[in-house]
């Protein structure tokens, strides 16, 4: 039996297969039910005992053999067979499963589209910053809390380095490299120093508006905010500007939305207000665009700054904050 074996081994390691055809009649001679080795492995029941342990062991490998042997054909050659008239190419593809954007993603574009139509035009700038772009240029005090580590990231200290708290800081980049007039909007991503919770996150975006030239008035900026609100949330919506500070901005001002779930008569979503908190704006104070070389007796302007997760959440009716960074494809998938 052992002979046998070995010829058909030096057999096998000599048979060199040019097609299908080959390799298919190869296998029905070795491993078909009726092929050489289940006959052997029938004889190999009847050998006596001192052989079992060699022959056995042959007996298995002579199978591996003849399997890879037909496997490595079939894996080399897979085209082999298929002339090109056999390939239907009518026959639909894979469908793979296509991702969904993000719902932050897909706030900031609709956004960035709704300024666009106001001829505003994009513009970044960089998630580190010092004290000058953040803060200082931006008229914030010295002993203001923003300025606090408790409040903001710093990176190192004298000189300040830090991540930008606002989105605010590309406003003063902007103004610093281009003359006026300026139709700009800045969208980012925004450090604090927060305890993460429902309402509340360390990391989160902003998108800032900026508009500087001759003659720009509160006026301007309400109606922009006006059509803002409307293409944003609805045609029926009604806007409210609330009294605010920010250093800044002077006079300063919140924006609130008619709340859309209960039409201004109060719920829980509104907490019984009717209206719901927008943004931050403001006319841009005469002290920031002088820290930017702008004349503020040529030259005023309006800014906005709201952030994208708020929006987010007012536009889906999402109640945590924390499921947009959680990355959840059951949370994801809902949003296209
Ligand atoms: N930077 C302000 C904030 O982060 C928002 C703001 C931007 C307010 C521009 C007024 C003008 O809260």
């Amino acid at each position: 039996m052992k002979e046998k074996i070995l010829t058909y081994l030096t057999d096998i390691q000599n048979f060199n297969p040019s097609n299908f055809e080959q390799i298919e009649l190869f296998r029905i001679k070795y491993i078909s039910k009726k092929g050489l080795v289940p006959l052997l492995f029938e004889e190999f029941k009847k050998i006596n005992n001192e052989e079992k342990r060699e022959t056995g062991k042959l007996l298995n490998d002579l199978k591996k053999i003849i399997e890879d042997k037909i496997i490595s054909f079939q894996v080399n050659n897979e085209y082999l067979n298929l002339d090109s008239t056999e390939i239907d190419n009518s026959l639909p593809g894979n469908s793979y499963s296509l991702g969904s954007r993000h719902p932050i993603s897909l706030i900031k574009n609709e956004l960035c589209e709704i300024f666009i139509k106001l001829g505003f035009t994009i513009i970044e700038g960089p998630e580190i910053e010092d004290d000058w772009h953040v803060f200082s240029a931006l008229n914030f005090p010295l002993e203001h809390p923003a300025r606090d580590m408790q409040d903001t990231f710093f990176i190192e200290k004298m000189p300040d380095i830090l991540l930008r708290t606002h989105t605010s800081s590309v406003q003063i980049r902007a103004m610093e490299k281009s003359k006026p007039p300026l139709r700009i909007i800045m969208p980012g991503r925004v450090f604090r120093n927060e305890v993460i919770s429902a309402r509340a996150h360390c990391i989160f975006h902003q998108i800032e508006g900026l508009y500087i030239d001759k003659n720009v008035s509160f006026a301007d900026l309400k109606q922009t905010l006006l059509y803002f609100a409307k293409e944003m949330f609805g045609e029926e919506i009604k806007i409210r500007l609330r009294p605010s500070f920010f250093p800044f901005t002077e006079p300063s001002a919140e924006l609130d939305i008619s709340c859309k779930i209960c039409k201004g008569t109060g719920c829980n979503v509104c907490k019984y207000t009717g209206w719901l908190e927008v943004l931050g704006c403001g006319m841009v104070h005469p002290n920031v665009l002088q820290n930017c070389n702008i004349n503020p007796d040529e030259f005023t302007g309006f800014a906005f700054g709201m952030g994208i997760e708020r929006t987010a959440m007012l536009k889906y009716q999402v109640k945590d904050l924390r499921l947009y960074f959680e990355n959840d494809i059951r949370f994801l998938n809902q949003f296209y």
